[in-house]
């Protein structure tokens, strides 16, 4: 992997405090010699403890929203590359606030978008051919599936929260300074990820944290909504993958169906389920954790499945995830239990205690 971000690249990662682009940031400066900088807001979800001091991870405390200072953050890091996962991420958070999301998603990728074109105008030859900005989005852009089906990158786009419009806006302003100023952009749209490090606000690390604590566990609406599962660490190699060899101008689904045998696609029902079982095992004192299980109201506009084909990423740069729901389930359980006064820490400084968000009206 390191011979796909040659030395001495200089990689821009926005977001990079967050839960997947730290992930990024930790696997950059384990697997290459790229210099990398960090652009990141540090937001309630952010954390960077993950990363902890090295001599080439540069911090750019920076809001998107401030064209300005985003000017100015692309200036300083001078990159090669671009890894744009800057973003309001949370569905639940979108229904309450979505200003936000409007600021941060549409507004801040206009704002980098700008700035990047303006640095890759002026690089000399040599470096504005090999420079790319790759935008990280998400299925959620497609809308919802019915019971079969499978979204691709040829799927129409039918964004249903006010989350996923802000994604889809975002991925139209990338398409759009590609067509128009030949900005040398790759688009991936993934599913679901899941892993140690996330912020404890989304399903798997809310059920577990619920569980352990004997606390009842919420399953939204009929608890049948089907969500396709990427363990973070695969989505790490795919992003690698398509940001430095991906097709120019083109876009790539990621999912979680690997050669495993067992379905990345999951109901929530199914999901909870398999927490509650690991959880019987490995933490005794509260089991059965099923008992916990409490049906509570759905989420407005709660889309119904969604599921990738992940073909193209596979057939055109022979990506495919390494881990099953079952192994990338087991080792974040193992994370979570391990890492209790982490997920204290960062809850209490969000000023968030698990409680339920984004039940409109
Ligand atoms: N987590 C998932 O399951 C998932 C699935 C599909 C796509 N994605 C996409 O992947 C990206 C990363 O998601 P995540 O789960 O790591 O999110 P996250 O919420 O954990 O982290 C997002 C980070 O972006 C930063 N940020 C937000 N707005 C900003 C702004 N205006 N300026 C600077 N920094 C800002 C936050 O401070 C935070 O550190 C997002 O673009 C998201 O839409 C995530």
């Amino acid at each position: 992997m390191a011979a796909w971000v040659p030395a001495g690249h200089r990689v821009l990662v926005t977001g990079g405090a967050g839960f997947i682009g730290s992930a990024m940031v930790r696997r950059l400066l384990q697997d290459t010699e790229a210099q990398v900088f960090n652009l990141d807001k540090l937001g309630y979800a952010s954390d960077l403890s993950s990363i902890g001091e090295h001599p080439r991870h540069h911090l750019l405390q920076v809001d998107l929203a401030d064209p300005a200072a985003t000017a100015a953050a692309v200036h300083q890091a001078d990159p090669d590359l671009v890894m744009h996962l800057a973003a309001e991420s949370h569905v639940d958070r979108s229904i309450d606030g979505p200003a936000a999301f409007i600021e941060s998603n549409i507004c801040g990728t206009f704002h980098l978008l700008q700035a990047v074109k303006a640095h890759w105008e002026q690089l000399a030859s040599d470096r504005r051919e090999q420079f790319r900005f790759h935008h990280i989005s998400t299925d959620e852009v497609f809308g919802s599936l019915a019971e079969h089906g499978r979204f691709s990158e040829t799927t129409p786009y039918d964004p249903r929260s006010p989350y996923s419009a802000s994604k889809a806006a975002s991925d139209h302003l990338v398409s759009a300074w590609h067509h128009t100023y030949g900005l040398p952009v790759v688009l991936t749209n993934c599913s679901n990820n899941y892993g140690p490090w996330q912020f404890p606000e989304k399903l798997i690390p809310v059920v577990i944290l619920k569980a352990i604590h004997a606390e009842p566990i919420p399953l939204y609406g009929d608890g049948a909504n089907v969500r396709d599962w990427l363990y973070v660490e695969d989505h790490v190699e795919a992003l690698l993958l398509a940001a430095t060899r991906g097709r120019l101008g083109e876009n790539y689904c990621v999912g979680g169906a690997g050669d495993h045998g067992s379905p990345s696609e999951r109901t929530n029902r199914q999901v909870v389920e398999a927490i509650c079982e690991i959880l019987d095992r490995l933490h005794p004192a509260t089991a059965p954790h099923a008992r916990l299980i409490t049906l509570v109201s759905d989420r407005p506009g709660h889309d119904r499945r969604y599921a990738i084909d992940a073909g193209k990423i596979h057939q055109e740069l022979g990506w495919k995830p390494r881990h099953s729901f079952e192994q990338g389930l087991e080792a974040t359980v193992r994370w979570y239990l391990e890492n209790q006064p982490w997920c204290d820490q960062v809850r209490s400084r969000a000023g968030y205690q698990g409680q339920r968000i984004g039940v409109g009206g």
